[in-house]
Order: structure tokens, then C-alpha cells, then sequence
């Protein structure tokens, strides 16, 4: 349908950067090719993220100054317990500083030498803390989700086929949870059907194996739900999120993006003993399970942002902002992965730079160009990110796709900063057999992306 009207005003403005096209060159030569080490404030656009880069509304602002930072027992957390408490029902919320501190206390609990995680898809936090604690971590995405162009809309579902036959087959018992991601960030921010998850769900309760979601897009997925399953077309967004919460058995949550806060997160478990194991390790390492590692401003302005965020013109304005800058992003010529969400959009940079081989990195050529031509930073999904080579630089594995996204922080950002996006990357497409590829001449042992220096080929 047509854009409506954004259903707010901007009270509060941050000035941004503009830099000279000489800066940018000589930024990217001095991070090696790494957008991660530029200083923000040489990024105009910033798109590397949407976890923490939201704009807060004066009511959690106004709610962060009622903060109550009592070191136990503080208003502040009992206002985000009830608040969490109603959202997903789970008898047991523990306060985290960020998601994948919610992740390492699950991972840590549950696995071991010999278990598994299932999960429609991973994400790399979640991977990084399942091998620290000995597991494994598979990924069972549904086939939809190999053609980057359907417009399938749910592409973001497990493979419930693969799921019953792991489950019931010779591996079956090491399974020690499926973590069903909604959205799926790491498959191309797509969304997981009620169909999907309820069957998912009744497989696990059949066979007593958790399951548990990553929840941080919860509010969106909801939102994808009301518009692309026709049973839920009368739900508001918030009864799907509540119905979704409940089929699992719990949750690990990063309030940075779907609490529309700067930090925070949460473990959300109906295992009462399990909790107990997560709660000592929380004291241990994160802090007493009244604050979880955060200021009780923090869980105060996260209990807001969780009562804002499945609100249907918010999450219906945040659909229209990112379909315009998918519009934007089509007209330049270039393709994403159909059809778009909400968080980001995932462009195909291995189709528009056929001339760059994978292990040359063309998602991250691709960022790099498009820093140099209009000061945006975007992140690399491609074999940067999951590829790996010998010590001569022969690829070993690569990505199965080699992409880049662009993730649209909430609220933030306005139209006129997608049409910049929009006129970079058309000059970006004009002269994109002139991008050259990249080679890695420095890199670490774990999580490669965030730490490798590169240099133009
Ligand atoms: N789960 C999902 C699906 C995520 O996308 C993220 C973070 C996390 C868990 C970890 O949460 O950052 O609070 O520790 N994703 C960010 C991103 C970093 O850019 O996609 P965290």
C-alpha cells in the first residue's frame, strides 16, 4: 500500500558528518579496508547496524529518569520483570547486559562436549558461544530460503522435515535445544510463519527438547506475520509476539534492537532449574539478577521500548521506511534478497561484481565502495564473514552467497538519507567492473570479519 505518514516528529537532532571524497580514501587506507575501525565520525550514514542505534522517544527517556539504582530489589526492576514477565509469560526473567550474554548463560548451561543447538539459523554471537562451550551448532534453514529471489514469504522457516529426522535419528539425543530465530538476521532477515513454529513447537515438546527463541526482532516478526499469514491477518502484532513467546519455552532476548533501547537483553525460562543454573552463573559474571549488568535506567527505558514497539503504526512506519529503501536500492540497479523485512536489506553484491571471485571478497569491495562514495558503512555477509582459506589464500569454504547489508537503525534515519544511499549507489553501479577485489594480509583465529585487514588487489 501507499507510505502513511510517520506516526512521530523528531524532537531531539544529532549532526552528522560530511566528508570530502579525499578523507574517505584516505580513511579506508588507514583502517585496511575494515569499516569496523573507521571513527563514527567519519561515517555519514551509518547502516552497519540496528542493535543499539535506535532513536529512544521522550517516554523512555522520561521512563530512564525514573530509574531506581538500588543495587537489589529496585522499582526498576520490578517494572521490567512485570513488563517482560506479561510480554512472554515465562516464569523466569533474568536481566542481561546485552543478547549474547543471555546466549553464553544458555550455551553454557546446556552444552557440552557431544550436544547440539538446531536453530533455522544461527546467529554468529550464538555460533561464537555454542563452540566456546564445546557444542555444535547446526542450521536447518528451509529450501525457500536458497533462492535469493523468491519472493517466498517465509524464508526464514526451519526445515521442520530435517528437524524431525535429526531429532528422531541416531544424533537425536544430543540435541539439547532448537533455537528458532525470528526474524532470521543471519538468513537474510527474513520471518519464521506461526505454521512454522507451532510444528517446530509441537515436535519439541513431543520429544521434551527446549525450544528456544532469539527474539531480538520479536516485534517484527509479528509484524510480518499480521501482513503475510492469512490467519493471523486480525491479530495485532502484539498478540502474535505473546502467542510466539508462548510456544517455546523460552527466550534470549537482546533489547537493542526489539526494546528499542541502547543496551540490554534478557533470559527468559519456564525451567525452574535450569534458571537456578542460569541465575548463579548471571551472579557470577554479569551481575545480581535484579540488574543483569545494566543501570535500573536501562531496564527502565526497556520496559518502555518493549510497550512501544509492537505498536502497529510504529512497526507498519518502520516496514514503509525500509520498503522505500529497498525502492531506492532496486532503481539503482541493484538486487536484494526478496522480499525485503524490516531490519535490513541483503544486497547482492556477488551478482553485481561477477568479475570479483569469493575469496576476493566482493561484499566487502562492494562496502568499501560505497563508504568512499557517499560515506556509508554497511557490513559484509559473504566469505568474509564464513569463508575460510589455506595459508596461501586458496579458498577453502566459501559463503553460499555473497552479500552485504544495510541495516536501517529505528527511527533514525528520514527519507532524504535514503535517497544519499540511493545516488551513491547508482554511481557505485555506473562504475562497479572497476571495483577491485580485496586480500586479507592480517587476520585472527575466531570472528574474522570484525578484526581482518585487507588490502585493494
Ligand atoms: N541474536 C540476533 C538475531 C542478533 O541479530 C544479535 C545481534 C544477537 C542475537 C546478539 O545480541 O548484540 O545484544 O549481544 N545482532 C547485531 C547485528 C549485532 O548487527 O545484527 P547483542
Amino acid at each position: 500500500g501507499k507510505p502513511t505518514v510517520e506516526p512521530y516528529r523528531i524532537k531531539v537532532v544529532e549532526p552528522i558528518p560530511v566528508t570530502t571524497r579525499e578523507q574517505r580514501q584516505a580513511a579506508l587506507a588507514r583502517v585496511h579496508y575494515n569499516l569496523f575501525d573507521l571513527r563514527a565520525d567519519e561515517v555519514t550514514v551509518d547502516l552497519l547496524t540496528d542493535s543499539g542505534t535506535g532513536a529512544l522517544s521522550a517516554a523512555q527517556l522520561a521512563a530512564g529518569m525514573e530509574g531506581d539504582e538500588s543495587y537489589a530489589g529496585s522499582r526498576s526492576f520490578h517494572r521490567f520483570h512485570d513488563t517482560v514477565r506479561e510480554l512472554t509469560g515465562y516464569a523466569h526473567i533474568l536481566p542481561v547486559h546485552q543478547g549474547r550474554a543471555a546466549e553464553r548463560l544458555l550455551a553454557s548451561t546446556l552444552l557440552g562436549p557431544g550436544k547440539i543447538f538446531l536453530s533455522n539459523t544461527h546467529f554468529d554471537t550464538l555460533r561464537a558461544n555454542v563452540a566456546l562451550s564445546g557444542g555444535e551448532a547446526w542450521d536447518l534453514p528451509c529450501p525457500e530460503a536458497r533462492d535469493l529471489d523468491s519472493t517466498e514469504p517465509f524464508k526464514g522457516n526451519i526445515d521442520t522435515a530435517r528437524l524431525k529426522a535429526v531429532l528422531d535419528g541416531p544424533e537425536g539425543s544430543r540435541v539439547a535445544a532448537v533455537i528458532m530465530t525470528v526474524t532470521n538476521n543471519g538468513g537474510g532477515g527474513q520471518p519464521v510463519s506461526m505454521a512454522n513454529l507451532t510444528l517446530t513447537s509441537s515436535l519439541c515438546r513431543e520429544r521434551g527438547v527446549p525450544l528456544i527463541l532469539d527474539a531480538a526482532r520479536f516485534a517484527e516478526n509479528a509484524w510480518l506475520v499480521t501482513q503475510r499469514e492469512a490467519t493471523f491477518r486480525d491479530h495485532s502484532p502484539r498478540q502474535v509476539a505473546e502467542e510466539a513467546f508462548r510456544l517455546a519455552d523460552g527466550c534470549a532476548m537482546s533489547a537493542k534492537k526489539d526494546g528499542i533501547a541502547h543496551i540490554g537483553g534478557f533470559l527468559g525460562l519456564n525451567d525452574t532449574e535450569l534458571a537456578r543454573r542460569c541465575e548463579l552463573l548471571l551472579i557470577a559474571t554479569e551481575g545480581f539478577p535484579t540488574y543483569g549488568g545494566l543501570a535500573g535506567r536501562d531496564l527502565d527505558m526497556v520496559a518502555q521500548g518493549l510497550t512501544e514497539v509492537t505498536d502497529p503504526g510504529y512497526l507498519r512506519s518502520r516496514a514503509d521506511d525500509t520498503a522505500y529503501l529497498a525502492q531506492v536500492v532496486r532503481s539503482a540497479g541493484v538486487d536484494i534478497v526478496e522480499p525485503p523485512g524490516l531490519h535490513a536489506l541483503y544486497l547482492n553484491a556477488g551478482r553485481l561484481l561477477p568479475h570479483i571471485p569469493p575469496h576476493q571478497f566482493p561484499g566487502q569491495a562492494l562496502a568499501c565502495r560505497l563508504y568512499l562514495e557517499g560515506g556509508i558503512r554497511s557490513v559484509e555477509l559473504g566469505s568474509l564473514y564464513l569463508g575460510t582459506e589455506d595459508e596461501h589464500g586458496n579458498p577453502l569454504t566459501s559463503a553460499p552467497y555473497e552479500l552485504l547489508r544495510l541495516a536501517v537503525p529505528r527511527r533514525t534515519y528520514t527519507r532524504g538519507h535514503w535517497d544519499h544511499v540511493g545516488q551513491a549507489l547508482a554511481r557505485t553501479v555506473r562504475d562497479a567492473h572497476l571495483i577491485p577485489g580485496l586480500r586479507i594480509t592480517e587476520q585472527p583465529a575466531l570472528l574474522r570479519q570484525f578484526r581482518s585487514k585487507l588490502a585493494p588487489i
